[in-house]
């Protein structure tokens, strides 16, 4: 049983998409006892909100229903999670920040290091002031990485 915990800064673009992307995955692999999966953002300014709209439209279309409500990371979580995914430097400092022991912050990863069809790139930028496009490279990362996530866990 592995805990997983996506984490972004607003928990209402990108890391309830990788949440999404990773629980479809889940149930179509049967794997369902295997993961826990979660996500939560840094800014609590977002709380209890749904996912942006244009993320939902955008993940509905390639079959993911994304029906997290937001809310803010806190210490506890590096109790409740074996892996704590970040999506860019920013979030990375803001949970290490967070972290009680120097072996909970061994938790932290960033989504980068999963990511196969996508050199170059460091981090998964942040869609929320950007179009259309600017979703679908999001999702094309994320499901790049939950994959890359699953196969370093050995599924
Ligand atoms: P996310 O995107 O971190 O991928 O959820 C953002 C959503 C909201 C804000 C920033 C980023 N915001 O500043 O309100």
């Amino acid at each position: 049983m592995k805990r997983i915990l996506f984490v972004c800064l607003g928990n209402i673009c990108r890391s309830p998409a990788a949440d999404g992307i990773m629980q479809h995955i889940v149930r179509q692999r049967g794997l369902g006892g295997d993961l826990v999966i979660d996500s939560a953002g840094t800014y609590a300014g977002h709380t209890g909100e749904l996912p942006d709209a244009r993320m939902r439209r955008a993940a509905s279309r390639r079959g993911y229903d994304l029906t997290h409500r937001a809310r803010q990371i806190r210490e506890e979580d590096f109790a409740g999670f074996d892996m704590i995914v970040v999506m860019d430097d920013m979030n990375y400092e803001n949970v290490h920040r967070l972290a009680p022991s120097r072996e909970d912050a061994r938790k932290i990863f960033r989504m980068r290091e999963f990511f196969r069809r996508h050199p170059g790139w460091s981090y998964v930028p942040d869609p929320y002031y950007e179009g259309a496009e600017g979703f679908e490279l999001v999702l094309d990362m994320l499901e790049d990485g939950c994959e890359g996530i699953l196969e370093y866990l050995g599924n």
